[in-house]
């Protein structure tokens, strides 16, 4: 299974993947890393790793129809089995999702459909709620929308903070991530959904 994945920062969930792959622990090719902004991390590291990258930067575009446009080449060249958001900020365009079979999916740092967004963490302590979690979704045009492939909780603690409850939602996402990439792998069709 080739896959393509997508960041806009740190790539954290993006490293637990190659390191799996390199450990001989996941059956994929990850043909290419793309990011929608120069200088991130992601990037830095998937170069480092030997892996082909490249960057469709989003403010060099005039309109965000043009910007799909050339995401959505640059993505397609690299012909990915499965396109992974990987921390990936920005909405992509119906056309994005058809061009790859509707086969992008999505990492999200709380129990979808609760908390979508760019601050899945931070709304979840600040509604209040005492068991928040991650998801791994087929992602459609929304934000942090689509069929559901599998969720963790993760309890929130009195003394967490936005970071030490990411951070330790992030370890069961990586996770996650991990095993459904290998669940997909084995099985196209895999999925809850
Ligand atoms: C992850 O927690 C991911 O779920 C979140 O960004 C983080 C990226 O971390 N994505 C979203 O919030 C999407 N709405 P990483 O760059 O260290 O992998």
């Amino acid at each position: 299974m080739r896959i393509v994945v997508l960041v806009s920062g740190t790539g954290s969930n993006l490293q637990a993947v190659i390191d799996a792959v390199k450990a001989g622990e996941l059956g994929v090719d990850i043909a290419a890393v793309g990011a929608d902004r120069e200088g991130t991390y992601g990037v830095e590291r998937s170069a480092a790793a030997g892996i082909p990258t490249f960057v469709v930067d989003f403010k060099a575009y005039q309109d965000r129809a043009d910007w799909n446009q050339a995401l959505t080449e640059a993505v397609a060249a690299y012909q990915p089995d499965v396109v992974v958001s990987s921390g990936f900020m920005r909405i992509v365009s119906p056309g994005f999702i058809d061009a790859f079979g509707g086969r992008y999916l999505n990492t999200h740092p709380a129990l979808l459909p609760a908390f979508p967004g760019a601050h899945g963490v931070r709304d979840a302590m600040a509604y209040g709620v005492k068991v928040t979690g991650c998801t791994v979704h087929w992602a459609d045009a929304g934000v942090d929308t689509g069929p559901i492939i599998a969720q963790e909780a993760v309890a929130i603690e009195d003394s967490d903070t936005e970071e030490t409850l990411h951070e330790r939602i992030k370890v069961v996402e990586r996770k996650l991530l991990v095993s459904t990439l290998a669940a997909l792998a084995a099985d196209p069709a895999y999925s809850a959904a």
